[in-house]
């Protein structure tokens, strides 16, 4: 039990015990999130979070500054290995702050970036007007192709020929299927543009080497460090040390990006939370890990199964990584009712648009699934076969009490079978 914090705040102690018994009892299937180690939590909760250490390891703007590097130093060596990069920042608090801090890197305002869409699968961080992205930088967008909702890679040269953008970013948040980045390098060489992958959802399927690997290709990758990598919730950036376009500036690559982070963007680190990415990051380099990214795709493919069985269209018709996208079109209900029936039976999820979407962002007609939180949990292709199914049928019968009462118990069932943290005290 967590004494301290209920002596002294019952009120955010009895708030912290509630959700996590709704994580316990509950089938998390947003496809961003994920359940960290209890190793994880611990570096977190530790009183690293007392120190000041604005700069970089062993130059740093303030003393007693020791310890704190060897953590520092040990996230970003292990980041390297994990990815074979040239050069890791992990001092990112998020990835929002990641992908603005790329941007600084290596762009004047008012430069030319060619993004992912976010009706197609981006990020809001991708240019959409709403964020600082599309207020700061001209934004031009690819999508994907009508028919198969695949990333249409003429298309995106197509683009690239015309508007000669600076920068080519790759990498989404609701892409059900692999990309190819090998193909987005040709067209920046094509067109003389600097190549930045955003691969925050599949970077624990990049570190197991079962998607396509960023890390050749990209000047730049920047990752969330929460969602399949399975670690603590921040962010890093990961770069080549030299600036291919401009090798003639005084800093190099690793340096722009460094100084984009502190001073450009951030002041002081996260020391509590870059120590938990550092034990992520080793827990990451197990070959256990392996086996749990492999496990999450079996398990999407499990689900994939189902809706064919089921005849609940996909965008895509399936999925290659970890996420499904469903289009509820052709079931007459939206995204936002699906999302609230699931949520009323203890399976989460989140509303999401599909490509061309007719309906409206906060209102959309998809809903978009993913394995990695379940995966953490232990469940296979046969538990997550019986979790499409159960997906079915309230989809299906989104009023019936009779449904409602069996899903429920069902849910119940599979939580008890699979438990959540069963040594953790609150
Ligand atoms: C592709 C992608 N990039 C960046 C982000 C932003 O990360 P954060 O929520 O940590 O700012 C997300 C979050 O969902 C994402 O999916």
């Amino acid at each position: 039990m967590l004494k301290n914090l209920h002596n002294t705040d019952p009120n955010i102690h009895a708030s912290i015990k509630a959700e996590l018994e709704r994580q316990r009892d509950g089938l998390e299937m947003i496809a961003s999130e994920n359940f960290v180690s209890e190793a994880v939590l611990e570096a977190m909760g530790s009183p690293l979070t007392n120190k000041y250490s604005e700069g970089y390891p062993h130059k740093r703007y303030y003393g007693g500054n020791e310890f704190i590097d060897q953590c520092e130093d040990l996230a970003r060596d292990r980041a390297k290995e994990l990815f074979n990069a040239e050069h890791a920042n992990v001092q990112p608090h998020a990835g929002s702050q990641a992908n603005m801090e790329a941007y600084f890197a290596i762009l004047e305002l008012g430069d030319t970036i060619l993004a992912m869409d976010l009706s197609a699968g981006g990020h809001l961080t991708h240019g959409h007007p709403v964020s600082f992205s599309g207020k700061f930088y001209n934004v031009i967008h690819y999508g994907v192709d009508s028919k198969t909702h695949l990333i249409d890679m003429e298309q995106v040269r197509a683009i690239a020929l015309e508007k000669k953008p600076k920068l080519i970013l790759a990498g989404a948040s609701a892409y059900p299927r692999s990309i190819d980045f090998k193909a987005f390098r040709e067209i920046a060489d094509e067109v003389g543009a600097y190549l930045m992958v955003d691969m925050a959802h599949i970077a624990g399927l990049v570190a197991a080497k079962i998607h396509p690997d960023p890390i050749p290709y990209a000047d730049i990758v920047t990752t969330t460090t929460h969602k399949t990598l399975r670690g603590p919730r921040g962010a890093m950036i990961l770069c080549k040390k030299e600036d291919r376009l401009h090798p003639e500036d005084k800093k190099n690559l690793a340096q722009k990006i460094d100084s984009a982070v502190f001073p450009g963007m951030q002041g002081g680190p996260l020391d509590h939370m870059i120590a938990a990415k550092a034990v992520s990051f080793k827990e990451a380099l197990d070959p256990k890990f392996i086996e749990y990214q492999k496990q999450v795709v079996k398990n999407a493919k499990a689900l994939e199964k189902v809706f064919k069985q089921e005849d609940i269209t996909m965008v895509s018709g399936g999925t290659d990584n970890h996420l499904l996208l469903l289009d509820l079109s052709n079931l007459n209900i939206s995204g936002k009712e699906a999302e609230n029936a699931l949520d009323n039976v203890g399976i989460y999820t989140n509303k999401n648009m599909v490509p061309f979407d007719k309906r409206k962002p906060t209102d959309p007609s998809g809903l978009r699934l993913g394995t990695p939180a379940l995966t953490s949990r232990g469940l296979k292709e046969a538990d997550m076969t019986e979790v499409g199914q159960l997906i079915a049928k309230i989809l299906k019968n989104i009023n019936s009490e009779e449904i409602i009462k069996e899903v429920k118990n069902k849910v119940k069932e599979i939580t008890n079978k699979f438990p959540l943290y069963p040594n953790l005290e609150i």
